[in-house]
């Protein structure tokens, strides 16, 4: 059978897991899908992807910095992409039109349910930052239905205007915005959705918003422990992930949204841990 293609695309893309976790979901389905790293210029991201699927090009991922090009981009949005105001996934539709999808949310969601156990329905949750990589988790970590949901931020009017957002979809859970000094009281999951890491900075919160038995949970992820979860751990936290298993369980989501074929995490995070 002939190989279907799928990439990537970003800016710089060469450090890109996805053709790496793609092509073990391939192997592991026996799915005829060819998947490649696409650099596209900063100034020219709609020709690239108008380009990749002309030539006949099935699918694609988006990563840093186009996500929301790809969202302004599409001729239509799923639901959960049209809440997060960014674009993960792209794909055709029957009528060739550019659909755009966001599978990072329920990535989160599944790692940390499925991956490690942790149910979100009932918790007190902080979230840490308030830019597009928050804005995208927010809507299904709130269809878990925690008893709090907290987004402090540098910048508080962000986390304020993410609160006025989401206001309609908190049902139950109480949903506030704050300052990162102003968190307060121990969580029972903190969630870093910062970019502070990547200047090895820290957002200044108390180590009071953690106990002994606080999940803490960074989007990042790097070889070694991140920034924020060697503080964490520094401050008693025992319980700290980092954001490989949201890679690929966001990677898992778009292989279905192409394929509908559902692809085994378990082994492949494996794989990646000891790359
Ligand atoms: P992303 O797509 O990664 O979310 P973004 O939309 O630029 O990127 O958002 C970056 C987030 O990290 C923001 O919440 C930002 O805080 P501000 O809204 O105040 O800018 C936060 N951030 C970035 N650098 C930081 C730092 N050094 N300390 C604390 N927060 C930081």
């Amino acid at each position: 059978m002939t190989n279907e293609l799928y990439a990537v695309v970003g800016n710089p893309i060469s450090h890109s897991k996805s053709p790496r976790i793609h092509s073990l979901f391939a192997s592991q389905t026996g799915e005829p899908v060819e998947y490649t790293a696409i650099q596209a210029p900063m100034d020219d991201f709609t020709g690239t992807i108008r380009h990749f699927f002309e030539r006949g090009g099935k699918g694609l991922n988006v990563t840093v910095p186009f996500k929301e090009q790809a969202w302004t981009l599409a001729d239509h949005r799923t639901p959960r992409a049209e809440k997060a105001g960014a674009a993960n996934t792209l794909y055709l539709d029957a009528d060739d039109a550019l659909v755009a999808d966001n599978t990072d949310g329920v990535g989160l969601v599944r790692d940390l349910t499925r991956n490690h156990g942790v149910a979100l329905k009932g918790l007190r949750i902080l979230v840490l930052g308030a830019g597009g990589a928050v804005r995208g988790v927010l809507g299904p970590i709130l269809a878990e239905a925690p008893a709090s949901l907290t987004i402090a931020n540098r910048t508080v009017a962000k986390a304020e205007a993410l609160v006025r957002l989401f206001a309609g979809e908190a049902g139950d859970t109480a949903l506030s915005a704050c300052g990162f000094e102003q968190a307060a009281g121990a969580f029972d999951l903190v969630i870093n959705g910062t970019s502070a890491s990547l200047q090895g900075d820290l957002p200044p919160v108390p180590a009071s918003i953690l106990a002994g038995n606080t999940v803490v949970y960074d989007m990042m992820y790097s070889l070694q422990t991140t920034t924020f979860n060697q503080w964490a751990q520094d401050n008693g936290a025992t319980r700290v992930f980092d954001g490989l298993g949201m890679l690929v369980e966001q990677a898992v989501e778009s292989f279905y949204v192409w394929r509908g074929v559902r692809p085994e995490t378990a082994p492949v995070i494996d794989e990646l841990r000891n790359d």
